[in-house]
C-alpha cells in the first residue's frame, strides 16, 4: 500500500489517477470525473439539507427521505448530461431508464445507502457500477467495467476500479479527490465481523453458528447499519466479514443485486477478497430484474468460505 507522499504530483487527483495510473479509456474516466461532481454536491446536501420524510416511498416500499430523493436528481442531471450514458438502473426506480440510446455505457446506482441513518448522524454511502454498452438486464457483475463508492462519513472518501486495483480518494477542502492509499487489500483471514439481518438468526439455517463461532473466536464487532460504510471498513482495515444472509422478512436477502451486490463484489474481488450469495460467487450472478436481491457474504476469502459452508439454507 502506498500512502500518498510518494505518488508523483500528476497522479494524485482523481483525474490524474484515472488518466495516468489506471490507464482509463477516456470516455470511461469522464464518467467517472461527472459521478464524482454529482458526489461532491451530495456531500454538500448532506451537510446543508433537512433530514426529513419526502412523503413518497421507492419501488421497494420503503419511506424516502429527501435526501435520497435529492441524490438521486442530482446523479440523474450529471449522467444525463454527458451524454456517455445509454441507461440506468438505481434503487428509486422500478425500470431500466433510457438516457442517451448511443451512448456507450450503462450505470446503476444506489444514490444515498443507508439513508435512514442520516439523522442520527451516522455514515452513508453511494454506490455506483458501470457496464459497456445499453443493457443491464442479463449482464453479471463480471462485466462491469468499473465499480467504484462514496462514503460521507466524518470525511468524504471516494474508492474506485477500473479493473486494476481499488483506489481511495479524500475530499479535499477545495473539493478535489485527492489520493489517500492505492491498492487496497483485503486478507484472507477476518478477526472483525458485521453481521446484518440478525434478526433472521434462527431462521437461517446455520447463521446462529456463524454468529456463535465469530463470538467465541473473540472477533471484533463492526456494524452501523450502512452497507457503504461496514464494507469499507473491511477495504480500510484490509480484512473483514460482512453478512446479510435471507430470512423470512427477506427471503432473497435485502440488498440489491445489481446496485449493492454486484459493485461491492467487482471492488471486493480487485482488492483480493470474495463476495458470495452462500453458494455462487456475486460475480457470476445474473441480473435478472431491476430490484432482483440477493443475500450478500463478502470479505476476507476463507472467511467467506467457511461462512458459506455454515450456511445451508441459501
Ligand atoms: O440499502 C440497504 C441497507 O440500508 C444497507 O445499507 C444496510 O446494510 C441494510 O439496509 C440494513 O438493513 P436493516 O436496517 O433492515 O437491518
Ligand atoms: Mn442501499
Amino acid at each position: 500500500m502506498t500512502l500518498s507522499p510518494s505518488v508523483p504530483a500528476e497522479q494524485r487527483s482523481l483525474n490524474g489517477h484515472l488518466f495516468h495510473v489506471s490507464k482509463t479509456p477516456d470516455k470511461l474516466r469522464h464518467l467517472i470525473n461527472d459521478i464524482a461532481r454529482a458526489a461532491k454536491y451530495i456531500s454538500y446536501a448532506i451537510k446543508t439539507t433537512e433530514a426529513g420524510l419526502a412523503g413518497s416511498v421507492n419501488m421497494f416500499g420503503e419511506e424516502q427521505v429527501k435526501l435520497d430523493v435529492l441524490s438521486d436528481r442530482i446523479i440523474q442531471e450529471h449522467l444525463n448530461e454527458n451524454r456517455l450514458v445509454a441507461t440506468y438502473a438505481c434503487e428509486e426506480h422500478d425500470a431500466v431508464i433510457e438516457l442517451s440510446p448511443d451512448a456507450p455505457y450503462s450505470v446503476v446506482f444506489d444514490p444515498l445507502d443507508g439513508s435512514s441513518l442520516v439523522d442520527a448522524n451516522l455514515a452513508i454511502g453511494s454506490i455506483f457500477g458501470i457496464y459497456e454498452g445499453k443493457e443491464i438486464i442479463g449482464r453479471t457483475p463480471r462485466e462491469q467495467v468499473a465499480a467504484l463508492y462514496v462514503l460521507y462519513g466524518p470525511r468524504t472518501l471516494f474508492v474506485y476500479s477500473t479493473g486494476s486495483g481499488v483506489h481511495e480518494f479524500l475530499l479535499n477542502d477545495v473539493g478535489e479527490f485527492i489520493i489517500l492509499r492505492e491498492h487496497l487489500g483485503i486478507g484472507d483471514n477476518a478477526k472483525n465481523f458485521s453481521p446484518g439481518n440478525l434478526r433472521g438468526i434462527d431462521e437461517t439455517d446455520g447463521y446462529r453458528d456463524v454468529v456463535e463461532s465469530w463470538l467465541k473466536q473473540q472477533m471484533t464487532l463492526r456494524y452501523s447499519g450502512c452497507l457503504v460504510a461496514d464494507v469499507h471498513h473491511i477495504f480500510s482495515k484490509g480484512q473483514g466479514i460482512f453478512t446479510f444472509p435471507a430470512s423470512k422478512k427477506y427471503p432473497n436477502g435485502k440488498l440489491r443485486h445489481a446496485f449493492e451486490c454486484g459493485p461491492f463484489a467487482f471492488l471486493a474481488e480487485q482488492a483480493g477478497g470474495a463476495a458470495s450469495d452462500g453458494s455462487q460467487d456475486i460475480m457470476d450472478i445474473p441480473l435478472t430484474a431491476v430490484g432482483q436481491r440477493c443475500p450478500l457474504i463478502i470479505g476476507s476469502k476463507n472467511e467467506v468460505a467457511r461462512i458459506c459452508s455454515l450456511l445451508t439454507a441459501v
